[in-house]
């Protein structure tokens, strides 16, 4: 059973909620496909809107991070429920920025992608190594980690169906893709990974992303590779460009 190919725009913080609605137009013509599924992770500000602008489209849309508690007193944070009668559908947990910045940590994240779901959130789990890792060669030792803890008392059926994306931090917005060979061998292992936590079907059907300096030129490549099974693209995501990864 082949793996269907999803390819999702990370906008990050950009785009104000005008600037949003006229970027899903440009993009509509460019991102039609009937055999990959096309997600935009938007600001949480441009999710109504963008929900509108993509109706009738293949396009879904998705969040970039949510808190683990349905409502109450956590100022400033949005729930699972609220995104999901907003219209969105997937939710990227545990970026490298958001784990960096903001501190997020795997307890934190296993919460999250509990609550994901819990509320029929598809989550977009992220998992990515520094430089310095990657050169003290503990990559893939630091990912199973990563896996292993935010995917605490998730059941195989749940992992069958979500979307793992493997980053290399020092690929991030730094145009320094990682190699093919070095981003199919990671995504390789956290199949196999998932494989010796759940079952061979359960590392058959879930569905593993490459992300870090996609673009047009090199998306092609990364794609063919057995254990890719698209991309989570930042910068390239708010250009025309996005339709070549999309269409590649
Ligand atoms: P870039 O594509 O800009 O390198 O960003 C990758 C990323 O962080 C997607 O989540």
């Amino acid at each position: 059973m082949a793996r269907r190919k999803i390819v999702a725009g990370n906008w990050k913080m950009n785009m104000t909620p005008s600037e949003a609605v006229k970027l899903v137009e440009e993009l509509k013509p460019l991102v039609a496909s009937d055999t990959v599924d096309v997600v935009y992770c938007v600001p949480a500000i441009d999710i109504v809107p963008v929900v509108e602008a993509v109706k009738g489209s293949n396009v879904a849309v998705g969040a970039e991070n949510m808190y683990f508690e349905d409502k109450g007193a956590y100022t400033g944070e949005i729930s699972a429920p609220m995104l999901v009668d907003a219209g969105v559908k997937y939710v990227i947990l545990g970026h490298s920025e958001r784990r960096d910045y903001f501190k997020e940590d795997d307890v934190l994240l296993n919460k999250k992608v509990k609550k994901a779901f819990e509320a029929g959130l598809t989550p977009i789990l992220c998992c990515g190594e520094s430089l310095e890792q990657r050169e003290m060669g503990v990559t893939i030792d630091w990912i199973r980690l990563q896996i292993k803890s935010d995917l605490v008392g998730i059941t195989a059926e749940q992992v069958a169906s979500m979307v793992i994306a493997y980053e290399p931090i020092w690929a991030i917005g730094t145009g320094k893709t990682a190699t093919t060979e070095q981003a199919q061998e990671v995504c390789k292992g956290i199949r196999e990974c998932i494989a010796e936590m759940y079952d061979a079907a359960t590392a058959e059907s879930v569905r593993i992303q490459y992300g870090g300096s996609v673009n047009g030129a090199n998306a092609a490549e990364l794609f063919a590779q057995p254990d890719i099974d698209g991309g989570l693209v930042g910068g390239a995501s708010l250009k025309a460009d996005f339709g070549k990864i999309v269409n590649y």
